[in-house]
């Protein structure tokens, strides 16, 4: 499984930033070891740090995800809270979110956790609420149908983050699987929606930064 690395960019490019992203935190190795060993496809420290990074420079109260996993991704976010700030985790799997309950109660982290259980974007679509954030991080088939729901949901000048929009290098390819399609639909879509600006970072595997104009 590729957790460090997607090969987009030169291996011995991705190990240099690697060495210098300098993850110290025993937590996210545990973590590590947890994905591997249960073969839970993760972000990976290089783009957890980006999102640490941005919920820091935000100040993010409230940030909604779809696709959560055991919660690796929200502990990344969640290291950048304080107060009363929340990642509101969904899933299909009731064990990703006992495991996720689990790991944020190891880091002392349990307030800042909400976890559903259900379709994501059906939760997001229910939710009364607004937020800082929207991660997105599920089917990749399901990437189109989220932006109009993510516009509503979102705060004014808040974020879109995609992860996984240069699919192992398979958007300039001729690829039928319903995964790249839909992927290529999400980065057209987006590149053409003048409600918010977009870039496409090539990190990993490629994550899109969407920030709402108002
Ligand atoms: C790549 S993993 C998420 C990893 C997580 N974001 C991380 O980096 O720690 C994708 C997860 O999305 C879930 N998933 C896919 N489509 C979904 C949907 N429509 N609603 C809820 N969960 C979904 C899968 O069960 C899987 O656990």
């Amino acid at each position: 499984m590729k957790i460090f690395n997607s090969d987009l960019t030169s291996p011995l490019i991705e190990d240099y930033i690697l060495e210098m992203t300098r993850i110290e935190d025993k937590l996210v190795d545990e973590m590590h070891t947890y994905a591997e060993i249960n073969e839970v496809p993760i972000i990976g420290p290089l783009v957890g740090k980006y999102l640490y990074q941005i919920a820091l420079i935000t100040n993010a109260e409230k940030i909604f995800e779809m696709g959560s996993g055991f919660g690796y991704s929200a502990y990344w976010f969640a290291k950048a809270f304080k107060g009363k700030s929340k990642v509101i985790c969904t899933d299909f799997s009731g064990d990703h979110k006992e495991a996720a309950k689990s790991f944020f109660k190891k880091a002392g982290f349990e307030n800042y956790l909400e976890f559903v259980c259900g379709n994501s974007l059906e939760i997001l679509k229910e939710s009364g609420d607004k937020y800082d954030i929207i991660f997105i991080d599920i089917d990749k088939e399901e990437y189109p149908y989220v932006i109009d729901i993510t516009y509503d949901k979102l705060n004014k000048n808040g974020l879109m983050i995609a992860d996984n929009t240069l699919w192992y290098g398979r958007v300039i390819e001729d690829d039928e699987l319903p995964s790249t399609k839909g992927i290529k639909k999400f980065n057209n879509m987006m590149s053409l929606d003048k409600r918010f600006i977009t870039t496409i970072i090539p990190l990993r595997d490629g994550i899109t930064l969407s920030y709402k104009k108002n």
